[in-house]
């Protein structure tokens, strides 16, 4: 079988290694636009930094996965076309900053069409709205061949930093088919090429909406469970509850479990902003208000932890940081990914800029993204890789990214470096904060009491 995949981003790429590394009879190529993507792909330098993919993509590249900027023949010789291009909210017209943009996806239906001569089976791979695939199918069913398309839903769960974990072993496998004959022959092509690694009981398959719908819920309640922690340690610094200690509490109840409750400087990443918004716009076009209103509370919940934490800091340091040096630990969305997209560094660093403080920003792995996101204000920021330069002459260190580097650094000697009084915000709640408080900082956690000396 010829397995091609359009877009090789942080999905397309990692998914299709997976893929040619497990069924090494069946030859996987993956095609992008975007010719220095590519080349990347074909590089020991990949274009994203995700633990383990070198290995995973040296395993089966030029044997039978191979990647390539000529999507036309990628097309004509495949058999089943994944497609995973980027669905971003829309920036203009109808439903602008929460829509999703889906002219990447159109172009690419209707250059399937264009270049198909035999019959394909037609993967999302890409987060979509609901009902996605009935255009997907009537853009396919335009042309006048006699070629037939098959659209299959088959949304992604990886999550970036443990993607190779999450792709060997998914807590499931979910393929949406249409329930005619043709429809569940391709829906069992998937199965089986899944089935080479997943177990079968976790290979899910349902119909394609609730599998277009599984994807944009399973990420809304993801994300409303870090906003409901987060609002939850507005409360806790209010009354000297400990965010740790009630999420620890309430976590060990089974019905809600212990996974997605660390108090934070609120989510990012691509995806969790944008297909909630996504999901509210859906909402709104049915008419359904109320069920909009009460998901867009998740999105302005996740704001305003990133507003509540730089007034916090701005309070603490006697309401003004004009002037001073302020030392980012952490721009990435996330520990273990370079991806800055949606960071909550982004806003603060702004914030903090347009507050007129010096921002220093440390990072293992973004510091490339980090100067694309804040090219306009460039000027007024430095990017340091050393944690320990960054700190120097800093009045305080915010960590915005949970690296484990972050936990082991020596931070008598960050103290050392530092103007007193010194500040630390931990916005990940990852360091040793009655060590800190010893060391002599001030030590402001999210969710905590203030270990202050002042
Ligand atoms: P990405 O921006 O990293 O990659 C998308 C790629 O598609 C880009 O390289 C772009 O050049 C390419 N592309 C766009 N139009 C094309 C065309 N017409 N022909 C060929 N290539 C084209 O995006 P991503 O993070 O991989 O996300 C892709 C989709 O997967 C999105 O819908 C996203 O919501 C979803 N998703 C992402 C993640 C994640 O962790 N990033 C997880 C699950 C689902
Ligand atoms: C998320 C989902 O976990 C994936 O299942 C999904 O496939 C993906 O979105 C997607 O559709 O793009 P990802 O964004 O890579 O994956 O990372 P997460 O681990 O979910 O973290 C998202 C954000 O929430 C990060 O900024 C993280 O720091 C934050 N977070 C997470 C918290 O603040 N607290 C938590 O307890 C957990």
């Amino acid at each position: 079988m010829n397995v091609l995949c359009i877009g090789a981003g942080y999905v397309g790429g990692p998914t299709m290694a997976m893929i040619a590394k497990q069924c090494p009879d069946v030859k996987v190529t993956v095609v992008d636009i975007n010719a220095d993507r590519i080349e990347a792909w074909k590089s020991d330098q990949l274009p994203i930094y995700e633990p383990g993919l070198l290995d995973v993509v040296k395993e089966s590249r030029g044997r039978n996965l191979f990647f390539s900027t000529d999507v036309d023949t990628g097309i004509a010789e495949a058999d089943m076309i994944f497609v995973s291009v980027n669905t971003p909210t829309k920036t203009f017209g109808q439903g602008a900053g929460r829509a999703a943009d889906l002219q990447y996806w159109e172009k690419t239906a209707r250059q399937i069409l264009a270049n198909s001569t035999s019959d394909k089976i037609v993967v999302e791979k890409s987060t979509l709205p609901v009902r996605t695939a009935a255009a997907m199918q009537r853009i396919l069913d335009s042309g006048s061949g006699d070629v037939h398309f098959e659209v299959l839903s088959n949304p992604e769960f990886l999550a970036e930093g443990t993607a190779i974990a999450d792709l060997e072993s998914p807590d499931r496998v979910l393929i949406g088919g249409h329930d005619t004959a043709r429809g569940q022959k391709a829906v069992q092509a998937l199965v089986d090429l899944y089935a080479t690694w997943v177990p079968r009981d976790r290979v899910l398959t349902t119909n394609v909406w609730s599998s277009e719908l599984s994807k944009l819920a399973a990420n809304a309640f993801l994300a409303q469970r870090v906003s409901s922690i987060n609002s939850l340690s507005a409360l806790c610094e209010a009354t000297e509850a400990d965010v740790a200690e009630v999420a620890r509490a309430i976590g060990m109840d089974s019905r809600i479990g212990p996974r997605f409750l660390n108090a934070s400087v609120g989510f990012g990443g691509s995806c969790f902003k944008k297909d909630i918004l996504n999901l509210v716009y859906l909402c709104e076009t049915y008419g359904l208000t109320d069920v909009a209103d009460y998901w867009q509370q998740v999105v302005s919940m996740n704001a305003y932890q990133q507003n509540r934490f730089v007034a916090n800091m701005i309070s603490q340091m006697f309401n003004t940081v004009a002037g001073k040096v302020i030392a980012i630990y952490g721009f990435a969305f996330k520990a273990d990914t370079g991806d800055t997209r949606e960071s909550p560094a982004i806003c603060i660093s702004r914030q903090l800029v347009e507050e007129r403080a010096e921002v220093v920003i440390s990072d293992p792995q973004a510091l490339e993204n980090a100067e694309h996101d804040l090219s306009d204000i460039m000027d007024r920021i430095r990017l340091e890789k050393d944690p320990y330069e960054a700190a120097r002459g800093a009045h305080a260190v915010a960590v915005l990214t949970e690296w484990d580097l972050y936990a082991e650094l020596d931070f008598e000697r960050v103290f050392e470096v530092m103007m007193k009084p010194a500040f630390i915000f931990d916005g990940r709640n990852c360091l040793d904060h009655k060590k800190l408080f010893d060391i002599g900082f001030n030590v402001f956690a999210v969710g905590k009491a203030a270990l202050s000396h002042l």
